[in-house]
């Protein structure tokens, strides 16, 4: 069982063609998380934290593809304020992914939509595919 299968999690009532990340409490504030691909798919997608807000991307840099992650969930830098892509070091605002710094400045993370019902993370089904 799964978070998201908990009783009251939230599990019931889906919205239709929506997966469970899992509760919003799982990622310290201020700090990351790592998803795997929905089933059949190979691209994951991450969130930051910051307080009850939570930014969901596709986990792939738009410089070349890459996933962004030096360690399991560990997508920001030392001081917790940008996301850094380990391979070649561009650097993304938390809040819209705008790339900052690095090989793809002025491009951003593919943002996903992401809904918070009872402490849960809800995304569309097929992000990150
Ligand atoms: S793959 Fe991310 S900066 Fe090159």
């Amino acid at each position: 069982m799964t978070a998201c299968d908990r009783p009251g999690a939230g599990r019931e009532s889906p919205a239709h063609g929506e997966r469970c990340l899992g509760p919003v409490e799982e990622i310290p504030d201020g700090g990351s998380r790592g998803y795997p691909p929905p089933p059949g798919g190979f691209t994951g997608l991450f969130a930051v934290r910051r307080g009850e807000a939570v930014f969901v991307y596709v986990n792939s840099c738009p410089h070349v593809g890459l996933p962004l992650e030096i360690q399991p969930h560990r997508f920001l830098d030392r001081a917790g304020e940008l996301i850094v892509c380990a391979a070649h070091g561009a650097r993304f605002r938390p809040e819209d992914g705008y790339c900052v710094s690095g090989p793809c400045t002025g491009d951003a993370l593919e943002a996903v939509t992401t809904r918070i019902e009872a402490g849960m993370i809800w995304v569309p089904e097929k992000a990150g595919i």
